[in-house]
């Protein structure tokens, strides 16, 4: 079976052709550039954007994997959550040309392809759903912070969520405070390097609470007062290498904690992580030191496949036409608000 798979839901329009579990084509027009004299994403400018790239970029991935239109077998593109007019651009096309083909449509749930996307793998990537094992699902983007029981490649449930700012926005709002440029998750990532993470007492936010829930606004305000009280300290290269340090550290240990917490606590064998924060090399290094000394297994998405993808949206609509999805009607509506299934009881979830 051959998919293409559309991705418009934030800042990146990506353009996917899958075939047979295999990523045959994946292309990410990035708008960073566009959102960073904004610092943050203008919901106006990337639907703009995506209107303007997603014409060529199905032009191009058909001409890359050398089919025509009429090759496909099925049409994908992120249903929602996301922002309303950015996910209308990719429904709606990809949603014509199916009906302009003849072809079914699947609607995919953005967090459903990123819960999945740690079992894409090698290269070209590829389905490794024989792999799969019950985990614990670390989800960390810019926009959510979600911890998910996984039993299966169809059931989940919502364990924990951010109940303020998400990890990639703790990230951007702190590098910010400090000058630095958007999105400021990378740019933390790489002055940390050479830092020490000791060096700034910084809180970190829920750890010990009994629940799998994450809350980053109070490390953010408490670095807003360490800026404004200790301008010196944080102006100087060495100072600004060791508060990045110290907020990375921070942030990973929580992630990394609540994450290993949940897998022992359900007695399940696995830990895997997706979004752009698992791009941070801190994250994936403590998660890899953590599940090691605790006998878990850890599956991380690829780097290149952490952030916004349509490869992700294509993998698993295929694997759930394959399946037997029913097609997702033609005039179907975006859900920019939709969610996870919601959490459990407390009984169910071990607690
Ligand atoms: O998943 P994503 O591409 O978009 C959504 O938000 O859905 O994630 C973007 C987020 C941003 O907050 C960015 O700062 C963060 O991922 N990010 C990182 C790194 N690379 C991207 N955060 C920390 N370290 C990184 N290396
Ligand atoms: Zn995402």
């Amino acid at each position: 079976m051959t998919v293409l798979a559309v991705e418009t839901s934030c800042d990146e329009t990506s353009v996917a052709i899958v075939s047979a579990g295999v990523v045959r084509i994946n292309l990410v027009a990035s708008q960073i550039q566009l959102h960073a004299e904004y610092g943050g994403v203008v919901p106006e400018l990337a639907t703009r954007a995506h209107l303007r790239n997603l014409p060529i970029l199905v032009r191009r991935a058909l001409a890359a994997a050398e089919i025509a239109a009429g090759d496909l077998d099925a049409v994908a593109a992120t249903r929602g959550p996301g922002l309303p007019s950015a996910l209308l651009v990719g429904l709606k096309a990809a949603q014509g040309l199916a009906f302009a083909l003849d072809r079914p449509f699947l609607g995919i749930h953005h967090h459903e392809a990123h819960l999945y996307s740690p079992w894409i793998a090698g290269q070209p990537p590829q389905a490794a759903f024989s792999a799969f094992e019950p985990n614990i699902a670390l989800i960390v983007s810019g926009g959510h912070t979600l911890l998910v029981r996984v039993d299966s490649v169809t059931q989940h449930q919502v364990l924990g969520a951010t109940i303020d700012d998400a990890a990639g926005e703790c990230f951007d709002k702190t590098a910010k405070l400090l000058g630095l440029p958007y999105p400021g998750g990378p740019e933390i990532d790489r002055l940390a390097v050479g830092g020490d993470p000791a060096a700034f007492a910084l809180p970190r936010p829920l750890l010990h609470a009994p629940n799998d829930d994450f809350s980053f606004s109070g490390l953010k305000t408490a670095v807003r007062y360490l800026v404004r009280d200790r301008p010196q300290a944080v102006a100087e290269p060495a100072g600004r290498r060791d508060l990045c340090a110290s907020i990375q550290a921070a942030i990973v240990e929580v992630l990394v904690a609540k994450s290993l917490r949940a897998a022992l606590r359900l007695g399940l064998p696995c830990v895997t992580a997706a979004g752009g924060v698992t791009c941070n090399r801190a994250l994936r290094q403590a998660l890899a030191e953590g599940c090691a000394q605790a006998g878990l297994r850890l599956q991380l998405a690829q780097p290149s496949l952490c952030t916004d993808n349509a490869a992700m949206i294509g993998i698993l609509a295929e694997q759930r036409l394959l399946a037997g999805a029913p097609s997702t009607a033609w005039d179907a509506d975006i859900e920019p608000a939709w969610t996870l299934a919601p959490p459990r009881s407390p009984a169910a979830q071990g607690a």
